[in-house]
């Protein structure tokens, strides 16, 4: 047995992000991230932070104990592990031939009206059996984890019935289990309404039969719902039945957490503040009342670039966001409209197009993302108490990660101070 799991040695940067136990960052200090250069870092063998200094100091007090690993990152960075606020990991069925509609000219409700979109994935989902769904799962969570992504929030949502959404909730349950991945889970009936029913019907199916199954299941640990979500969306489930659903969802003891106003205007940060929501994601077309609304709450933003990008619709309006001091996260919204699994592109595109900065766009990332879905005392900046969830960037500036395009040079991604991409 070694006294540590690991040492980080000689870095040029490591970027805790912050050491004040802050739970997530709003507006200035999202541009003044910590920084500690030329320094060092131990991890125990439970896999948390035990110390981060200065070269020097490390060596010294560390001179007589034994490491299971020890890495030179002379010249090299680290950062947290990506903390990815918003998936849609478990599905089957191919959507590519909807990528050529839509650069053809269809818009997403073009798709859906079609019966493609959600409801192709739903077809094909409930198709398969849970092994499928496994499998398909933990091969995307391995593409995840070469990207840095070392915590995610998984939805369910393609199932709309009980059995199906179940069946998603189970899968994401065994995947938390066996994948290094750390995945919040996430109940979404309400991603749409199924083929054949009113809104009002699919909305008693919900509340009469999936959340007490929902809740059945949890209480024998086959399933571990954290939030609750609904597709907020004009034609969809609309504000009434959208809050019904929520808010029997609270009573569950899920956090609120929704996809709301993304193609249309739907009241959802106001919404939020009424039914007290952790997080709301999209938020394209919030209103400036929204946005002062999230910031009372508070309740996040988790923002998606990639829908507006692949949709090439406007873009949520995070500068704004980041001036009224609501708390900004980031996801990739990985799914078969945005097949996105990459949290640096994310943050570039986050950058480029919402106008952030490259430490608003990491904070966002990692510490406010954690923090959306009630991890921020574990999880999403490196601090000693926390997990040891990192990436050694194989360049002295970390904003490198943001910087280089397609294949940013992440050359380690550690868990829980296990090191497992190198
Ligand atoms: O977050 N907006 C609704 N849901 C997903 C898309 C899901 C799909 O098209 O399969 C989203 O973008
Ligand atoms: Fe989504």
């Amino acid at each position: 047995m070694f006294d540590y799991r690991l040492k980080i040695k000689n870095a040029s940067q490591i970027v805790v992000i912050t050491s004040n136990k802050k739970p997530y960052l709003i507006g200035k200090d999202m541009s003044n991230i910590e920084i500690v250069e030329n320094s060092s870092m131990i991890v125990d063998n439970q896999g948390k932070i035990i110390e981060i200094n200065k070269n020097e100091i490390i060596e010294e007090k560390y001179s007589n104990s034994t490491f299971e690993r020890v890495i030179d990152c002379t010249g090299k960075s680290i950062i947290p592990g990506f903390v990815d606020g918003h998936t849609h990991p478990v599905f089957s069925g191919d959507r590519v031939h909807e990528f050529a509609m839509k650069l053809a000219g269809a818009t997403y409700l073009d798709v859906h009206k079609a019966g493609g979109g959600i409801q192709f994935t739903v077809q094909h989902t409930r198709q398969s059996t849970e092994k499928e769904l496994l499998d398909l799962l933990l091969a995307r969570l391995d593409r995840m984890l070469k990207h840095g992504t070392t915590t995610i929030e998984a939805k369910s949502g393609y199932g709309l019935e009980t059995e199906t959404e179940m069946k998603m909730l189970k899968v994401l349950h065994q995947a938390n289990k066996t994948h290094p991945i750390d995945i919040v889970s996430t109940y979404l009936g309400a991603h749409s309404i199924p083929k054949g029913l009113t809104a009002q019907e699919a909305t008693d199916d919900i509340i009469n039969n999936q959340l007490p199954e929902l809740k059945r299941l949890k209480e024998l640990n086959e399933i571990s719902p954290s939030n609750i979500d609904v597709f907020l969306e004009k034609g969809i489930y609309e504000q009434e039945h959208s809050k019904q659903i929520l808010n029997e969802g609270k009573k569950l003891g899920l956090n609120i957490n929704f996809h709301g106003d993304e193609l249309t205007y739907q009241r959802s940060g106001e919404i939020g503040e009424e039914l007290q929501a952790l997080a709301i994601s999209h938020l394209e077309k919030v209103s400036e009342e929204g946005m002062i609304a999230m910031s009372k709450t508070p309740t996040f933003a988790v923002l998606l670039p990639t829908t507006a990008y692949i949709l090439r619709l406007e873009v949520p309006p995070a500068r704004r966001m980041i001036e009224l001091n609501v708390p900004v996260a980031l996801g990739s919204d990985f799914n078969p409209n945005a097949h996105c699994m990459s949290m640096p592109f994310v943050m570039n595109l986050a950058c480029v197009l919402m106008k952030m900065n490259m430490s608003e766009a990491l904070v966002a990332a990692t510490l406010n993302s954690a923090a959306s879905l009630g991890l921020s005392k574990s999880h999403g900046s490196l601090e000693v108490g926390k997990y040891a969830d990192m990436l050694i960037i194989n360049n002295q500036k970390w904003e490198h990660i943001i910087y280089e395009l397609i294949d940013p040079p992440i050359q380690y991604v550690i868990k829980n101070g296990n090191i497992l991409i190198e």
